[in-house]
């Protein structure tokens, strides 16, 4: 008889985390306007809003901390975190910047201009809105598959070849700067993207001579997929299958707080001493000098030091292991998620969980909403909220799927933790038919709404 799995740590240190009770949750989430960003932390039993700076750092990377420099120009730690991209992802040049989006605003400064055209795989929300801000439009290339939450495709961040060279030949070349891989697809569930796919946009992109760049914030959990589910990787390292993915790129974006396992931190890393050196200028203006831009020497050591550990298999094992581990006992419970289960979270298919809630009342907020009040879980909704009205019409752009995301924080919670979430699901999902309508918007800003959107219940 095989052994149970465990996880290959354990607990150094706790933080208490308070339960409230429904009612005083009733009265909080009526003061944040149903809009879960405006609830305090202490008002929130558990947090799955994101996976991002969120995770538990290692005992090393702690120790890491103790040790940073924090010379302005050319610290230790800053040789650190170069060698690091260098051995684990093989580019020579990099900067760094305070987060993910901070580096697609350097190097798109650098190289999207008005009127150019970004295809990818599902653009996340702060790399379209950086595109869409300096007047250039993302294309969503990804694989039709990926749109429908019960086909079970084990690659759905796949790009379409034949939606990506209809783009590619639909547009002048100097009007496309790059091609925008996001490994894992963040937006289309946190699913994987292959490594014959990354090849192939590769060669594709060859031949019209457009740089790819990675959208890198899971290429650790992308890797992990690649060996779980693609022939021929079965028995390679998550390391060597990382090296291998990034030779498919000619530079990439990383928001560190994902699978370098960090509270703060991304960088831009690239193959070009040309581009290195005009993003440089940008970096310098908005980030920090290029030996440090945007962050300190201690997160610096601390993000060298989870590169390495979140490229471990071990480390992604335990983590997406947690991630199933939820994800099945939602599929036991009946309640219908995206599948097959994602890298980084669940995602709870609210069209099919509410079917009676019509789409203008934001049917995956509600959703959101009731984990909120029945088990204090904050979760994120993926739907019209977030996408948002059309940049023209100014009417609601109204998604193929709306979802409610549930992100695992890396080495946070526990499994009774997930127990817990489950049953909170359940119990909600048991009773589904009660609910008669969802919310309204009271309030909403000119772009991304969702941070700040003021909503009310229906009655
Ligand atoms: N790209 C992807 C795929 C992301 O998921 C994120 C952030 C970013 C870029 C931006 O990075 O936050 O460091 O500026 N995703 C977080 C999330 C916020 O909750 O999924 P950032």
């Amino acid at each position: 008889m095989s052994l149970p799995y465990a996880e290959p740590y354990k607990i150094k240190m706790v933080e208490k985390i308070y339960r409230s009770t429904r009612a005083e949750r009733e009265k909080w989430i009526k003061k944040a306007y149903y809009n879960l960003f405006n609830l305090k932390s202490n008002q929130v039993y558990i947090d799955l809003l994101t996976d991002s700076g969120t995770g538990a750092m290692s005992d090393k990377q702690w120790s890491e901390m103790m040790i940073g420099d924090e010379s302005y120009a050319g610290a230790s730690s800053y040789y650190k975190m170069k060698n690091a991209i260098k051995d684990i992802l093989g580019f020579d040049y990099f900067l760094p910047t305070h987060q993910g989006r901070a580096a697609e605003n350097v190097l798109f400064s650098t190289i999207i201009k008005k009127g150019n055209i970004v295809p990818g795989n599902s653009h996340f929300d702060t790399t379209k809105g950086h595109i869409e801000f300096r007047k250039a439009k993302a294309i969503d290339c990804t694989i039709d598959e990926a749109f429908d939450t019960t086909k079970n495709h084990p690659f759905k961040g796949n790009l379409d070849l034949n939606k990506l060279e209809d783009v590619l030949k639909k547009y002048p070349r100097e009007k496309i700067p790059l091609i925008i891989v996001t490994i894992t697809n963040n937006s289309s569930g946190g699913q994987p993207v292959s490594m014959k796919n990354l090849r192939e946009v590769k060669l594709l992109a060859n031949k019209y001579a457009i740089p790819v760049f990675f959208d890198s914030a899971r290429f650790a959990e992308n890797a992990y997929f690649i060996k779980k589910r693609e022939k021929g990787y079965e028995n390679h390292t998550i390391k060597e299958i990382v090296k291998e993915m990034f030779s498919h790129a000619s530079g990439m974006t990383m928001s560190s707080k994902k699978d370098a396992i960090v509270n703060m931190g991304g960088f831009i890393a690239m193959r070009s001493e040309k581009l290195f050196k005009e993003a440089s200028v940008y970096n310098i203006m908005f980030e920090g000098y290029i030996t440090y831009g945007g962050m300190s020497g201690r997160d610096m050591n601390a993000l060298a030091q989870g590169l390495d550990e979140g490229t471990e298999f071990n480390v992604l094992e335990a983590r997406i292991k947690q991630v199933e581990y939820l994800g099945n006992k939602l599929i036991e419970a009946g309640v219908p998620i995206q599948r097959p289960i994602g890298g980084h979270a669940i995602f709870i298919d609210a069209k099919r969980f509410l079917p009676q809630i019509k789409k203008e009342e934001y049917i995956a907020q509600t959703v959101a909403v009731e984990l909120y009040i029945v088990g204090g879980i904050r979760g994120v909704e993926i739907g019209t909220i977030l996408a948002d009205r059309d940049p023209v019409s100014r009417k609601n752009r109204y998604p193929d799927l709306e979802l409610v995301r549930l992100a695992i924080p890396r080495r946070t919670y526990t499994n009774s933790h997930m127990d817990y979430v489950a049953a909170v699901c359940k119990k909600i999902f048991d009773t589904r038919n009660e609910a008669k309508h969802g919310l309204k918007i009271l309030e909403e800003a000119p772009i991304m709404r969702h941070f700040t959107v003021k909503l009310n219940k229906i009655k």
